[in-house]
């Protein structure tokens, strides 16, 4: 019985740090994780609770600092997902990509059909990121408005995020050819460049 017991509150350990770790990777707490934590939340307590008076002390020991480890790694986590994720980072090669279009008319035009036709339904129809579906989505798709962070950012980036995607955002490698994501990057570009972008944050 007390073996049992004991198992069992090691493997909610190994479980929690289990949670943890995924929670680290990915860069933040998806609430499925967060969900199915609550329940071992509050076996872990039931199980500290009881007085174990037959485990050995390097046992408890044991416990006591894989316990503490978990909660450490949950912390770290909460405040990485209130963080948000981790940067989008792009490999040099796709940074230092150029754009073969220029702008012209006909490549925004074309670039705004497709804009509302693949990306608005998140980046909503300004590029604010609050298109009709991006209340189902975390991270939230991101303001393509926010000039002080798309200036930041080389075509080759843009060109390469409209690419590869990154989840939540799909890629769009096989759904669109080159030219119309040079075109997007173009648009995205305009978006930013737009009179009422936000310009701090
Ligand atoms: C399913 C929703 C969804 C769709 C559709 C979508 N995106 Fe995104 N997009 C996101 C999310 C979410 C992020 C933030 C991803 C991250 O930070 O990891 C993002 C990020 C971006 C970024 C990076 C901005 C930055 O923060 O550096 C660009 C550029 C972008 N999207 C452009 C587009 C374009 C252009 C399209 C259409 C071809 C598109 N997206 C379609 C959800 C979406």
């Amino acid at each position: 019985m007390e073996v049992r017991r004991e198992a069992g509150g090691f493997s909610i350990v190994v479980a929690y740090l289990k949670i943890g770790w995924a929670s680290l990777k990915t860069g933040h707490c998806t609430s499925t994780a967060l969900r199915s934590a609550l329940p071992r939340a509050r076996q872990l307590c039931e199980t500290f609770r009881m007085p174990m008076k037959s485990s050995s002390k390097a046992g408890r020991g044991l416990r006591k600092a894989l316990l503490v480890c978990a909660l450490l790694l949950i912390c770290i986590a909460i405040g990485l997902a209130a963080f948000h994720r981790t940067p989008w980072v792009v490999p040099p090669s796709g940074k230092e990509m150029k754009n073969p279009l220029t702008v012209l008319e006909v490549n925004l035009k074309a670039a705004k059909e497709i804009y509302s036709d693949q990306c608005s339904n998140c980046h909503g129809d300004g590029g604010k990121g609050d298109g009709t579906d991006a209340m189902m989505y975390d991270p939230a798709p991101s303001d393509l408005t926010d000039a002080s962070k798309m200036n930041k950012r080389t075509d080759g980036e843009i060109y390469y995020q409209i690419t590869e995607g990154r989840k939540p955002m799909p890629s769009f490698k096989k759904k669109l050819t080159e030219t119309q994501r040079w075109q997007l990057v173009l648009f995205v570009r305009s978006l930013a460049a737009a009179p009422g972008a936000s310009s701090t944050k």
